[in-house]
């Protein structure tokens, strides 16, 4: 898989005013209607529990000019360093993180137990459209714009 590229996008979450994103490759179409989409999200993941609490998602796809944030929320800091000197606005459900290619914010509607991961779809509440005109991506542990 690490030969097969992948868009990149940041999962954010906020639970009861905790606030948690992580950098995410595993974000998929599956249906159109009704609209839903699915992450898979590892069970060590520091934001998993918040996101199973939270019932609800959002996902900034992220901009070829995103890089340096994809390596933030990558990079295991606690929730408070992630979110200093990145621009977010509000969503309906969690934080969205300005500029990139889009944002879609869920509401989570069934879990799977994937092995090491649990697989989650969600429902579309918001599909909006950004500004940037090239997605980022990621392939052989390293980022392209595309
Ligand atoms: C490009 C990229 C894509 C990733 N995609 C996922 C993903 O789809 N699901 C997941 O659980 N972790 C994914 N990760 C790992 C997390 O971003 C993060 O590194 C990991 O959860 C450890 O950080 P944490 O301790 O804050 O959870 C990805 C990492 C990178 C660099």
């Amino acid at each position: 898989m690490r030969f097969w590229p992948h868009g990149v996008s940041v999962l954010s979450v906020d639970y009861e005013g905790d606030r948690m994103g992580v950098t995410l490759s595993s974000l998929v179409s599956l249906s159109l209607d009704p609209p839903l989409v699915g992450i898979s999200v590892g069970k060590q993941a520091s934001c998993y529990e918040l996101l199973r609490h939270a019932g609800a998602f959002a996902v900034s796809m992220l901009g070829a000019e995103q890089e340096e944030i994809a390596r933030k929320f990558a990079a295991g800091h606690p929730p408070i360093v992630h979110w200093q000197g990145v621009a977010i606005r509000e969503g309906r459900v969690a934080p969205l993180i300005e500029g990139g290619v889009g944002w879609i914010e869920a509401r989570t509607v069934a879990e799977h137990d994937v092995g090491d991961h649990t697989f989650f779809v969600g429902d579309v509440l918001v599909a909006e459209r950004g500004p940037s005109t090239r997605a980022l991506m990621y392939r052989d542990r390293d980022y392209h714009g595309l």
